[in-house]
């Protein structure tokens, strides 16, 4: 019984660092392109800027599909679909895997911004959401 729990303690910690580290190490790697440091309030001012690239007329911001609460969950705008809530509070797989985070911010930079978003923008972001 005492083994069982051992085992589950060290591996629960374990899964808690790796997702620290991939997090923090995707920040490394912006700092080594000469991004930082990084602003919670920046992130923040970013998360909330609104974009009419798209010259129809119609604006874009990421809380067109997160929604405006990240604790919440998101509707996308263009399928309807589901989003499971941004917050790392509320949904602890938020911000865990660096592939998909580069993945999603490639595109959704490029929906939301019409541009990808630079190191220092994702960093701001990525330190953003990390507190919601
Ligand atoms: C057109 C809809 C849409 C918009 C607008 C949008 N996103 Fe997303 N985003 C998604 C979808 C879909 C996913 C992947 C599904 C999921 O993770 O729930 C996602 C996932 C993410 C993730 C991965 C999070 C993780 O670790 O699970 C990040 C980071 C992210 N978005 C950031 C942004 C930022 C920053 C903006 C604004 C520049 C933005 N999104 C705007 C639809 C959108």
């Amino acid at each position: 019984m005492k083994m069982r729990y051992l085992v589950f303690s060290t591996l629960t910690t374990v899964a808690g660092s790796l997702q620290a580290n991939s997090l923090e190490s995707i920040l490394t790697t912006y700092e080594a392109n000469g991004a930082g440091p990084f602003s919670v309030q920046q992130g923040s001012e970013q998360w909330q800027r609104v974009f009419t690239h798209t010259g129809k007329g119609k604006s874009r911001s990421c809380g067109d599909c997160h929604g405006q609460d990240l604790k919440k969950p998101g509707r996308h705008a263009k399928t309807g679909k589901r989003i499971e809530p941004m917050a790392p509070s509320v949904n602890p797989k938020r911000l865990t895997d660096a592939k998909k985070i580069e993945k999603w911010f490639k595109r959704n930079c490029k929906w939301t911004w019409g541009r990808t978003c630079t190191d220092q923008e994702k960093g701001d972001l990525l330190r953003y959401l990390q507190q919601q």
